[in-house]
């Protein structure tokens, strides 16, 4: 017997916001020197952007990017980071115990972003900073001229306002790690009152409000619900972090990890609901994911001081990418109230490209990311799956199919997102496709392998890389397909 896939494009689960397709970009290690900016490489053009990693990341396609921290925001000073590069100071960097030269900063960020066509999303340091500071960053971004800030940045050449809509309040300020941690009472009212300064510099800045930095933290979601219950009228986002890992070696289990992710998402759902209630709102917040990636193998982050330290430059496979595509397709089955994600990071720190002096490679990880960011445009549909089971040791018995569908009604394209997690034996599957009208030849894509372990490297660069399966034509709107074991397929018309 098939395994049974329903879309019905009548059975809408949310409106699916390109900006759950973003990435995160931090001053950590190589990512932003040596990564995206490398004035001295052969490989660079005269503003010191390496070309192939922009060609990459256009490639990947990111929505919008969140820069430049992470735990680097909570020490840092836009104004170190202004103006001419020979004036720029060198600073010790807290967080990854680095030096920060400060020749890359947000007017290079915001370039880069235009360049990428992607939208921009900054974030106040709630650390170290003060809530004046978040302020006078929101003018010199988004003023025009004829005051202090504004004239600033003009008088770097930037004539026009940055237009800086997205905005962090802080970084996992609940987490004992962060430089300038605050309880969550503190963290609240600084928050509040860094939102109503920057909003009285743009009313039409979107806030993001740190909420807890992981599912386990013993104030989750204690933190949230305080902080969104001071802050909810000021915001409009919450954020979640999250990263996932196989130190088990149990594959079986890890690719049921989307059981972690569902739950993540539904406990905080729950909070948004509960304030919002509680405080007889008619206001809404929406959820930003945005840190989210496997991340496990290299944890040190200590720079020892250098400039552009190998950190956290970890080697994705198979199974990895199979993680991601699973988390890609609960940010679409969430899609009503997940509005924001950013995959982080985005080069060579957690990445998925990685780059050498000569050249870059693309992890595993950068296709599932790729194809959803292609392929899932318009609405996302409560796809109806019936499959067997298979029994894991950390989650007992657990669908062998995890799926999601999107729907797009003014260009008539429709995709299903399916993940095999089975790691031995094929799946047969039965496709229907109800209330969409032309049933055509649809594309078929695959990312599989029969190693979980299978990483691409500058030696075998396409060990783990994606076929076409051509097209495909479907009888009565049904369609037969075979998954194979550990695979990711993509079904598109
Ligand atoms: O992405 C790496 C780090 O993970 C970020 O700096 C921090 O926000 C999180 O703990």
């Amino acid at each position: 017997m098939s395994s049974r896939i329903v879309i019905d494009a009548e059975r809408v689960a949310g409106e699916i916001d390109p900006k759950l397709f973003g990435g995160f970009l931090e001053h950590l290690g190589r990512a932003i020197y040596e990564g995206i900016y490398d004035p001295g490489s052969k490989l660079s053009d005269e503003r010191g952007f390496r070309l192939d990693t922009l060609a990459a990341l256009r490639e990947l396609g990111a929505t919008i990017i969140r820069y430049p921290g992470g735990n680097f925001l909570s020490g840092y000073h836009f104004l170190d980071a202004i103006g001419p590069k020979e004036k720029s100071p060198v600073r010790r960097e807290l967080a990854w115990r680095s030096t920060e030269t400060n020749q890359f900063g947000p007017d290079e960020f915001i370039t880069y972003c235009r360049e990428l066509n992607t939208e921009p999303m900054l974030g106040v340091n709630l650390g170290t900073g003060t809530i004046e500071e978040a302020g006078a960053f929101v003018e010199y971004c988004n003023a025009p001229g004829g005051t202090y800030y504004g004239d600033l940045r003009i008088s770097h050449g930037y004539p026009d306002p940055h237009g800086v809509t997205y905005w962090c309040l802080g970084n996992e300020m609940d987490g004992p790690w962060q430089i300038g941690h605050l309880e969550a009472e503190e963290y609240a009212r600084k928050a509040r009152e860094a939102a109503k300064i920057m909003r009285l510099h743009d009313p039409s800045l979107k806030l993001i409000l740190c909420g807890s930095s992981h599912l386990n933290m013993p104030t989750f979601p204690e933190w949230d619900r305080i902080s969104l219950e001071t802050c909810w009228d000021q915001v409009d986002y919450l954020s979640l972090h999250h990263y996932t890992a196989n130190r088990e070696g149990d594959t079986a289990s890890y690719l049921a990890r989307a059981f972690d992710f569902e739950a993540h998402i539904n406990n905080l759902t729950a909070t948004l609901g509960y304030v919002k209630a509680r405080l007889r709102s008619r206001h809404d917040v929406y959820l930003s994911w945005d840190e989210w990636n496997v991340w496990y193998r290299e944890h040190g982050g200590d720079g020892a001081w250098a400039e552009a330290p190998h950190l956290l430059e970890e080697i994705y496979n198979l199974e990895d990418a199979l993680v991601v595509a699973q988390w890609m397709n609960v940010f679409l089955r969430h899609s009503r109230v997940l509005k924001i994600a950013c995959l982080a990071q985005l080069v060579n720190v957690i990445a998925p490209i990685l780059t050498r002096p000569e050249g870059l490679i693309k992890q595993s990880i950068f296709y599932p990311f790729q194809f959803f960011r292609q392929y899932a445009v318009g609405t996302s549909l409560d796809a109806l799956v019936k499959c067997p089971t298979y029994e894991c040791r950390q989650y007992g018995a657990v669908p062998v199919l995890d799926v999601s569908a999107s729907w797009d009604e003014g260009s008539g394209k429709w995709s299903v997102f399916a993940v095999n997690r089975r790691m031995e034996g094929p799946e047969a599957v039965e496709l229907e496709v109800r209330g969409m009208a032309d049933h055509g030849p649809v594309g078929v894509i695959q990312l599989a392998g029969n190693d979980p372990k299978a990483a691409n490297t500058f030696e075998q660069p396409n060990a783990v890389a994606p076929t076409s399966l051509g097209a495909h034509a479907l009888q009565d709107g049904k369609l037969s397909l075979s998954l194979p074991p550990m695979s990711f397929t993509v079904i598109t018309s």
